[in-house]
């Protein structure tokens, strides 16, 4: 009885990624291989099916001085953004957020990123991400499609594999 009190407040610690442990990649799923990201990009509708990633791996050259994208990757000046794809907006563990940012009450997909990156003051009024904007929208398309292989998202029909 005792026993399998243990077993399932180990499986709920397990879940919530919490309970003392320090596991900052609880929960993530694990990054796309190459061939993951042939089958993302092939099934994302226009204009993102042939987006340019090289490009937007040059663009996310604005961001990297405060965001990292690796998996369990600290939080800088700005939070850690892989899995940031289905993710509430302000929601990174460990991370102050504005309230601008904290409050937005959406989830990131291509759609609100793509307003973000076109004016983040703008878009969340009060932010504190310093950052004026990309003005070209095949950049900001690159862009979102270079985050996507890069932070762990799959389409909806793809599946994600048990994390390593
Ligand atoms: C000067 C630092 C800085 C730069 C450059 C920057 N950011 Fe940010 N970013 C931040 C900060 C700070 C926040 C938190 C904003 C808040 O709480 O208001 C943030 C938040 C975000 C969020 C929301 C994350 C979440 O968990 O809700 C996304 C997405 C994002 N940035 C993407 C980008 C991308 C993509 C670029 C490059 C085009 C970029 N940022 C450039 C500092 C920066």
């Amino acid at each position: 009885m005792r026993l399998r009190l243990a077993v399932s407040v180990l499986a709920v610690c397990a879940a919530l990624s919490g309970c003392g442990k320090k596991d900052d990649t609880a929960g993530l799923p694990p990054p796309l291989s190459d061939a993951e990201k042939v089958t993302l990009i092939a099934s994302l509708p226009e204009p993102f099916h042939s987006a340019d990633l090289a490009n937007g791996e040059s663009r996310f050259a604005a961001c990297k001085s405060c965001h990292s994208v690796e998996r369990g990757g600290k939080n800088l000046t700005g939070p850690n953004l892989y899995g940031v794809f289905g993710r509430r907006a302000g929601s990174k563990k460990g991370y102050e957020y504005s309230e601008a940012v904290e409050h937005a009450g959406f989830a990131w997909d291509a759609e609100h990123l793509e307003g973000w990156l076109s004016g983040p003051r703008t878009y969340l009024k009060g932010t504190k991400m310093s950052f004026s904007g990309l003005k070209d929208p095949k950049d900001r398309t690159d862009l979102i499609v270079y985050l996507m292989t890069v932070t762990g998202y799959r389409t909806p029909g793809m599946p994600v594999p048990a994390a390593p």
